[in-house]
């Protein structure tokens, strides 16, 4: 049988209340949600908190990257909150990642260490002012999924269109989280983006889904389509 897709919210309003203006509409039919720096700078771990006292999983997506000894001490405190998942960017190299892991393991903690391999907003054009020594975003993706796999962080963030390519390189050793799900070409920042449909048939464990289900006139109906199209996927 086929694994269960899950979807995640990406809970990105301008202010708490909107936040939970919209989980509140959402119901419970929601297990997952994800909080950026936005609404952790506005609420905090009290926020945290609220939030999961509520039921709902927590993915704390603060795309860590700095030095190791700075990320493990930020992990450290972080697996101690009780949150799902925190997000680190595989930019940051091997040695970040695997103090990430052991400060996370210390810890004792069932926090999921999640890599960002490169930002759905970048296409080649965007990246090559980045990575000017070549190399595609393709490439990047590669090499950022095998050093998670190696590493052995809990999961990677990439786009729709990498799945195959991330499956080929770590198989299952990584959750694939995937964001830049659009129903169709939006127009906003999101550059490498595909259809739920496309996603799920290509192995994603979750998606991360905030505008299409934010600005919809009715998300609650938005939420139980999306869900319906991850079924018949
Ligand atoms: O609104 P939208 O569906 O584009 O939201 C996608 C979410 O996923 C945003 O919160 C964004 O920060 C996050 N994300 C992303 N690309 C990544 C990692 C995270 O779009 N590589």
């Amino acid at each position: 049988m086929r694994k269960r897709t899950e979807i995640i919210l990406a809970l990105d309003t301008k202010t708490l209340e909107e936040g939970w203006a919209m989980l509140d509409r959402l119901g419970t039919a929601l297990r997952h949600v994800k909080i950026g720096p936005r609404l952790y700078a506005l609420g905090g771990r009290g926020f945290l908190e609220s939030v999961r006292s509520r039921g709902y999983d927590i993915f704390l997506d603060l795309k860590l990257h700095d030095i190791p000894n700075t990320v493990a001490l930020a992990v450290d405190a972080f697996a101690r909150l009780g949150l799902w998942g925190l997000s680190l960017h595989s930019a940051g190299g091997r040695e970040m990642l695997c103090q990430a892991r052991d400060a996370r393991n210390r810890a004792e903690s069932s926090l999921k260490l999640l890599g960002i391999s490169v930002l759905t907003s970048l296409d080649d054009a965007l990246w090559g002012e980045v990575s000017p020594a070549g190399g595609t975003v393709r490439d990047a993706v590669a090499a950022r999924a095998r050093l998670c796999a190696d590493v052995g962080i809990d999961g990677l963030v990439s786009s729709p269109q990498e799945l195959s390519l991330v499956n080929a390189v770590a198989g299952d050793r990584l959750l694939k989280v995937i964001p830049g799900i659009r129903p169709q070409a939006a127009g906003d920042d999101q550059r490498r983006t595909a259809s739920v449909t496309v996603a799920v048939r290509d192995g994603a464990d979750y998606l991360v889904i905030g505008r299409p289900l934010l600005e919809a006139p009715d998300p609650a109906a938005t939420l139980e389509a999306l869900r319906k199209e991850i079924e018949e996927a």
